[in-house]
């Protein structure tokens, strides 16, 4: 069994993708855990799949090849896809000699036309999974910002839950909506083993007033929902950007900095252990 694991916060701009994509890297490559990843690119603006492939590969994958995406998982069953193969729908990003890999399930802009029209589509990708789960050992999902159908599927196939929070204005107030979210969702799916593994703080700068401030307000609501704060946070670089342009993950970015790589590096190791991956 893979450990499933999904990037979630009702709230845009906050780092699911960057961290999705370096957590990818760090599993993928690093000598300590050397994995085999799948990330599923759950969001309609396809951050992660241009993050990962970069524009060009991306429009030649997705566009000009046609290849399918998670778009076709969700609408296997429309008449317009009926019978289509999804074996091409996973494009290897990665491959490590030493044996880690990371593996991508695209996403595409079609696929909010998924979400006009989403009933009964949300077991496609828990469906989907299922048959490719055991070539993997984490499986990382990262969701787009809205409570949807698109949640629900994300939710079916996961063990852990990861909430990116930017010290800002406001960064508190998804989190009470999400925590009741997954309480909906677990009322509705009773023996179902999701979790919050807990928020981990981004972008953080350490100089602001408002930030302290923030802070205080999201550990507040952590403390009342019982949700867990990771020790290590995740400052700002602009080397997150610039690795996006590169389709590199920190530790390779052009110029980055050591400490920072550092960094994400001891937060991935707290997650890991967090949630069992060794
Ligand atoms: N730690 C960070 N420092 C600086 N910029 C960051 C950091 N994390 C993310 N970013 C940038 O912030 C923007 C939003 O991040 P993204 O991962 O796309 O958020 P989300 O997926 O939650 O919408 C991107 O331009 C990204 O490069
Ligand atoms: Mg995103």
């Amino acid at each position: 069994m893979a450990h499933k694991i999904s990037l979630i916060n009702m709230k845009g701009g906050v780092g699911k993708s960057t961290l999705a994509v370096n957590l990818a890297w760090h599993f993928s490559a690093y000598t300590s855990w050397l994995k085999k990843v799948l990330v599923i690119d759950l969001d309609p603006q396809f951050n992660a799949s241009q993050y990962l492939l970069g524009p060009d590969k991306y429009l030649k994958h997705v566009v000009t090849k046609e290849k399918p995406t998670v778009y076709h998982v969700f609408e296997r069953y429309s008449p317009e896809f009926k019978g289509i193969d999804l074996d091409k729908a996973i494009k290897n990003i990665t491959e490590n000699q030493s044996g880690g890999k990371i593996d991508l399930l695209p996403a595409q802009l079609e696929l909010a036309y998924t979400l006009k029209n989403p009933s009964d589509k949300a077991r496609n990708l828990k469906e989907f999974i299922d048959t490719v789960e055991s070539e993997y050992d984490v499986i990382i999902i990262d969701c787009s910002p809205t409570d949807s159908m698109l949640t629900e599927a994300a939710y079916l196939c996961t063990d852990h839950v990861l909430i990116p929070v930017r010290p800002e204005y406001l960064s508190s107030i998804g989190l009470p909506l999400l925590y009741r979210s997954i309480l909906d969702f677990k009322e509705k799916y009773k023996k179902h083993p999701i979790e919050i593994a807990g928020v981990v703080f981004n972008a953080t700068d350490d100089y602001s007033p408002e930030e302290n401030k923030s802070k205080k307000n999201v550990k507040e609501v952590c403390k009342n929902l019982d949700i867990k704060i990771f020790k290590k946070e995740i400052s700002f670089s602009r080397s997150y950007p610039k690795g996006a342009r590169e389709n590199a993950p920190i530790f390779r970015t052009s110029y980055a900095r050591y400490d920072r790589s550092q960094e994400f590096l001891n937060f991935t190791e707290e997650f890991a252990k967090e949630v069992g991956i060794s």
